[in-house]
């Protein structure tokens, strides 16, 4: 059982045994091999706890809570308690679906925190580790350090994102979206801009705008210059697509001088036709459908605040517009729950609904739609709002004013969510429309946080899909 092992993994069932021996135990269990990995502090499993904001100490603490730390047992010979067997089977079908032919510490964690049930599983669960999560820490990790075997390198999962496109949320699983989070975190927190400047040099970025844009385009160029690439603004006079030429023409153009596209558009089949005709990486940049970039950077930053994502309430209040079906469709996919209040015929797309409920079914989150802004936003832990006319919908403005009138989201509305909650809007905000300033204006607000954050997790979103 123990050949395909490393010796780093060896040593971790090594000190496990020790632990179990320490603790009293005659049998190794779930616990004891966790342990095992907090005390390999270099490991590559404890570099993976590390990337997700686990604290060794604080959990060789949980799990002495749980089993106490007294009792003296010589081990002898390893015995594996049926769980931690369990553990291991688990480590060994994660190393196959990696396409690594050894088992290290890496597939260890794996192994524990897919096993569910032990207290080692429970211990890992509480500081919102999941197996998606750990999954993609741990190959990208593997891709880093070049832990991962070399006749495997390029059928790593850790490319799975290269050269695809991001057209909406539906195009990413869950460990997509923790991989794009861990490495916006690692570009955010962790790497110099030495390091950084190496990522897309030589690459090039085109941005087509068919609308306004603030920070979208800023963070896009300035995420391009910092991973060392160039970004192009073509602004809608500039290249009029649909007008001056097919759409196809210009992307397969496109495609043969630069190395990502990325389109902000009015109707959402532009972007998608981009993506048909061009080779490479297509990005939506907003859309009527869709927000992708924002909604990515949005859970990024509750991440954040929160410390997890399951199991939250976020409520939107006000249209069922694009913003609003991105954040959705992640919410569902991550297992948050997401309400959104709004007025008759102003509710989310159907498909995107329906879509939303699917994904739902996975992580259990609750995906509802009200009309009472009070009603929803009763123990919210985050409250979210978007304008109540897009870009587009700018003759119906006064007529929408009017109608989401009730929608405010106002100092007394924010008094009925949790006192922790936090306030985010994608911006820009209409002050004194959908927002108050007392509340865009207040501590809860983390409105300038979150529109920072849309450049570190699009330079995550940039490097994945173009890393060769
Ligand atoms: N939130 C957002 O996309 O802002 P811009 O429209 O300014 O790009
Ligand atoms: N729903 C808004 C978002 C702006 C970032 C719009 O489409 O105009």
């Amino acid at each position: 059982m123990w050949q395909r092992f490393t010796q780093e993994a060896r040593k971790i069932v090594f000190l496990a045994t020790e632990e179990a021996g320490k603790h009293g135990e005659s049998h190794v269990s779930t616990e004891h091999l966790l342990l095992g990995i907090l005390r390999a502090d270099n490991c590559l499993a404890c570099q993976a706890l590390r990337a997700m904001s686990a604290d060794p100490a604080e959990l060789r603490s949980k799990i002495e809570e749980q089993i106490g730390s007294g009792g003296s047992h010589l081990a002898e010979d390893i015995q594996l308690t049926p769980r931690a067997k369990r553990v291991i089977d688990i480590a060994y079908n994660e190393a196959r679906r990696m396409m690594n032919d050894f088992i290290g510490s890496e597939h260890l964690l794996l192994g524990l925190v897919g096993e569910a049930e032990g207290v080692a599983a429970r211990v890992l669960s509480a500081v919102g580790i999941d197996l998606d999560r750990a999954r993609a820490v741990v190959t990208e990790l593997q891709q880093a350090t070049g832990a991962a075997s070399p006749a495997h390198a390029t059928a790593n999962s850790t490319r799975k994102l290269t050269g695809r496109d991001l057209i909406g949320i539906s195009d990413l699983d869950r460990s997509d979206i923790y991989l794009i989070f861990d490495t916006a975190k690692r570009l955010k927190t962790a790497m110099s801009p030495e390091e950084q400047r190496k990522l897309l040099t030589g690459k090039t970025l085109a941005m087509i705008f068919e609308k306004p844009s603030l920070r979208t385009r800023v963070s896009f160029e300035v995420g391009m210059t910092q991973l060392g690439g160039h970004a192009i603004y073509l602004a809608p006079s500039d290249i009029q697509l649909g007008k001056r030429e097919s759409i196809g023409d210009a992307a397969r153009t496109l495609d043969r001088m630069c190395d990502l596209i990325m389109a902000r558009t009015f109707a959402h089949s532009t972007v998608v036709e981009l993506a048909e005709y061009a080779g490479v990486p297509v990005i939506n940049g907003l859309s009527d459908l869709e927000h992708p970039c924002q909604a990515l950077a949005d859970f990024f930053t509750i991440l954040e605040k929160k410390g997890t994502l399951q199991g939250l309430k976020v409520v939107f209040v006000g249209d069922g517009n694009n913003v609003a079906h991105s954040l959705m469709l992640l919410a569902a996919k991550v297992g948050t729950n997401f309400t959104i209040a709004c007025p008759e015929g102003y509710e989310p797309r159907a498909e995107i609904v329906a879509q939303a409920r699917r994904d739902a079914e996975q992580t259990k989150a609750i995906i509802d739609i009200v009309r009472d802004a009070k009603q929803a936003t009763a123990e919210a832990d985050v409250v979210y709002t978007d304008v109540w006319a897009s870009m587009g919908q700018e003759h119906e403005a006064e007529e929408r004013a009017r109608v989401f009138a009730p929608y405010q989201v106002n100092a007394e509305l924010m008094k009925l969510a949790k006192p922790d909650a936090i306030f985010m809007h994608c911006l820009p905000a209409h002050r004194g429309s959908e927002v108050t300033d007392e509340v865009i204006d207040s501590p809860q607000s983390v409105v300038f946080d979150e529109a920072e954050n849309r450049l570190h997790v699009q330079k995550a979103v940039m490097v994945l899909l173009a890393q060769k």
